[in-house]
């Protein structure tokens, strides 16, 4: 195990989506299967049709000791998704040889074929392009303009070289050999290190939700959202793609690493965008402080203050972290409890009840943490155990929480992967 460590690559067991795309180059993508194979980078291959006019996919499946992917639909596809799980196994799509037509589509995000398509499913960073194709092509301003909008968004283009053309003419446009194109490979994984959570698509709720009463009146809580804001951005430092769905709140967007908000005011609202954004959902947390009841008929004039006393009929919102926990193929589920007292058995019946993976419980209703605090102490329960994470900034209190979230993501995976 020792000798193993010492011996490990940054690159050794990663796995790599080989794009080969139609162009006389395609038979140096045999050499660079093997190539990569030996640095003991695991290759899988998808082939555009017009690839498959330049060598069999037989060929290919040879080397590479994997099933060649072709297409999208059709009778060997045991999948609807295998577009998404090729692109959930890559650890960097390649696409060598790729021609004019595969980077203008990449560049205008044209999802026509397999490889276009997984293309679209990846992050920019886990893309990389070995141009490849007649010396008029590369220069005509539309192959140039793509390449620089390819460039500016952080995707790797690799090559160019100069030299004799297969079209008999001579200047850029060549692939460059396989040999060059696996130390590209190398660099890419010693200087991207993935962080923990890369390639992890991350739902995060925060803040409070806004229940309108009428046009000028709502039923709201004291949730200010820096506890949820704290998530979203050391899920972000861990390399997470965040969105986070936020209630009405004073803060600005978290402004480091890859997070959307959607902003949103009532509770039903904020389901929308949950449920709009959880395909592909790998991890989910809730720490909004959802209203659990609306107004059942919002009045669209202002009331009037006629009557001594009134009554205001509610009824219940929908659980929307009982929602996601309940999906078929739910993320890994995060809750929150926050409660005023017996906060163990109250965070343990939620925890059982919505079938969670995990639930950070906080005590509300006092000055110094919970609500609109910057501190907060929790106590965090899973399965088969619990940890306190004492007092802190909520930001600290953040990445400790982060932290045991991709324990417990790790050891649930591998149980399930097992
Ligand atoms: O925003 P801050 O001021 O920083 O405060 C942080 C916080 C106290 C709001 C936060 O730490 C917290 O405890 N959030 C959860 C608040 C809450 O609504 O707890 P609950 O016990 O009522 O709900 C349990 C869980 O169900 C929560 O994950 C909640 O997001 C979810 N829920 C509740 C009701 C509902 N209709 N839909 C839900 O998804």
């Amino acid at each position: 195990m020792q000798e193993q460590i010492k011996t490990m690559k940054p690159y050794t067991g990663k796995n790599v989506v080989l794009g080969i795309t139609g162009g006389i180059a395609a038979y140096k993508s045999i050499e660079l299967i093997r190539r990569l194979n030996d640095s003991g980078i695991n290759v899988r291959v998808i082939m555009t049709k017009a690839a498959t006019e330049f060598v069999t996919p037989m060929t290919f499946e040879a080397i590479s000791g994997n099933a060649v992917h072709t297409e999208m639909f059709g009778p060997r596809i045991k999948s609807a998704i295998e577009h998404i799980e090729l692109a959930r196994w890559a650890d960097l799509l390649l696409i060598a040889p790729a021609t004019a037509n595969i980077i203008a589509k990449v560049n205008h995000g044209i999802a026509d074929d397999l490889l276009s398509t997984v293309s679209l499913a990846l992050t920019d960073i886990d893309l990389a392009i070995a141009p490849a194709m007649n010396l008029g092509m590369w220069q005509n301003p539309a192959t140039q303009k793509n390449i620089s909008d390819l460039n500016s968004r952080g995707i790797n283009i690799w090559g160019p070289a100069s030299g004799f053309q297969a079209c008999g003419e001579i200047g850029s446009g060549r692939m460059i050999e396989a040999a060059e194109i696996v130390d590209y490979v190398k660099n890419y994984f010693v200087n991207n290190q993935q962080l923990p959570l890369s390639g992890k698509k991350i739902v995060i709720t925060a803040g409070p939700t806004r229940e309108p009463v009428d046009p000028v009146r709502f039923i709201t809580n004291r949730s200010s959202g820096k506890m949820g804001y704290a998530l979203a951005q050391a899920l972000a430092d861990n390399g997470a793609e965040v969105k986070l769905i936020s209630g009405p709140v004073s803060l600005s967007k978290p402004a480091v690493g890859d997070i959307e908000r959607i902003t949103v005011e009532t509770a039903m609202q904020m389901k929308e965008a949950v449920f709009d954004n959880i395909d592909g959902c790998d991890i989910f947390v809730g720490t909004a402080a959802v209203a659990d009841y609306r107004i059942a008929d919002i009045a669209d004039k202002k009331l009037k203050k006629s009557q001594d006393d009134m009554r205001i009929d509610l009824i219940k919102n929908p659980d929307i972290l009982g929602e996601v926990a309940a999906l078929k193929k739910p993320p890994f589920t995060v809750g929150f409890a926050a409660e005023t007292d017996n906060l163990e058995k109250y965070a343990k019946g939620k925890l059982e009840a919505k079938k969670l993976n995990m639930i950070a419980a906080n005590i509300v209703g006092v000055s110094d943490k919970g609500f609109d605090s910057d501190k907060n102490e929790l106590h965090v329960f899973w399965k088969d155990n619990s940890k306190i994470l004492q007092l802190e900034e909520k930001r600290v209190i953040a990445d400790k929480l982060v932290h045991i979230i991709m324990e417990r993501y790790d050891a649930e995976n591998k149980i399930k992967n097992t």
